[in-house]
């Protein structure tokens, strides 16, 4: 019987509160602007793969949540090449490790949180599609290493190579090998970070991040403004701000490149919406919020899409919680949650 090699790993999701919006170059996925995310909990919001390979298998395959999945997209393809060749250099240094970089892979992932609900899937996906090839393939290289393979998959899968507070440098280089993903602090500098995520609308967003960012970068003169004079800075002040836990200012950054990077999508010619009626609802909800307490307690984040993120410290977790239950308690999705304390709603079907 031929040999079936194995290795697992989860990734977890990221939502980025400085945002990457733009491509300097799209076939490596290299970004116009450095970002800061805050990776969920892996107990909330995780992608978990498998990689196999043997001499027995006739082709590569992947499978997502169940379903047979196309594996030849330019992508998916580049990322197994670096990895192949990793492991090629790999063997060709040690004539006793099996040929693994010449055996198909079989890789099964599956999402612990409903795909289809517009979250950052595919940052997860590929950074879980990384780390478990890597480590059947027993490669040495670091985290920051993988995460450049990872950002050639979907730029902001970088970022979940890591748990905790990330950012992902632009770089300089042509070559891309400059533009990966570093630890800013890890989950544990500062527990009482909470995440509240408020799915507003599960379809999928009918302007997909890579052709936004695209007529974005050709179309909108804010969006140069925002990268020559406004990202630097808050790039800097985000960092400090986490790593010195000061809530109001990290807040108050999230806020502003929340807004932002939606004002880009608005500049862009035609313009494009993310969010929704009730996205603007929520908004001025953690106004609300932050003007009854008489400093900010809660910030917004919004990605391509309708669906917020709102971070909160533990200590105003019934406040924060409160109000929101209130004004969408009555929903379907909240109420079936198991208590106020869950983080995964879901607001408007
Ligand atoms: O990595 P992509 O191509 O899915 O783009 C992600 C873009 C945003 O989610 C809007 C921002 C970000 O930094 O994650």
């Amino acid at each position: 019987m031929t040999q079936i090699y194995q290795a697992s790993c989860t990734a977890p999701v990221n939502i980025a509160t400085l945002k990457y919006w733009g491509k300097r170059d799209t076939k490596l996925n290299l970004p116009t602007n450095s970002s800061i995310s805050v990776t969920l909990s892996q107990d909330d919001l995780r992608t978990l793969t498998t990689a196999s390979c043997s001499s027995s298998f006739e082709q590569d395959t992947l499978y997502l949540n169940g379903e047979p999945h196309p594996i030849d997209t330019p992508r998916t393809l580049a990322c197994l090449a670096d990895l192949r060749s990793l492991r090629a250099a790999l063997e060709s240094k040690d004539d006793k490790l099996p040929k693994l970089s010449t055996f198909k892979l079989r890789i099964v992932s599956e999402n612990n949180f409903p795909t289809a609900a517009g979250l950052a899937s595919s940052a997860a996906g590929f950074a879980a599609l990384i780390s478990a090839i890597a480590k059947l393939y027993e490669l040495p290289q670091n985290s920051s290493e993988l995460s450049m393979i990872a950002r050639k998959g979907s730029g902001s899968a970088c970022r979940s190579l890591f748990g905790g507070y990330v950012a992902w440098e632009m770089g300089e280089l042509e070559d891309g090998s400059d533009s990966k993903a570093v630890e800013v602090a890890p989950v544990n500098h500062w527990p009482e970070m909470q995440a509240l995520i408020c799915v507003v609308c599960d379809v999928k967003k009918d302007v997909s991040s890579t052709s936004g960012m695209q007529l974005t970068v050709a179309t909108s003169d804010l969006f140069q403004e925002r990268i020559k004079n406004v990202v630097p800075k808050r790039f800097i002040e985000m960092k400090k701000s986490i790593v010195d836990k000061d809530f109001a200012k990290f807040a108050e950054l999230t806020i502003k490149d929340s807004n932002s990077f939606h004002s880009c999508c608005l500049d862009s010619y035609p313009p494009i919406f993310y969010m929704n009626d009730t996205s603007k609802k929520i908004i001025k909800l953690v106004n609300l919020l932050n003007e009854a307490a008489g400093k900010i307690i809660a910030a917004y984040t919004f990605d391509a899409g309708p669906n917020a993120v709102i971070y909160y410290l533990k200590e105003n977790e019934n406040q924060v919680l409160g109000l929101f239950n209130k004004v969408f308690g009555h929903l379907e999705g909240w109420e079936k949650a198991e208590s106020l304390k869950s983080k995964f709603e879901i607001l408007e079907k």
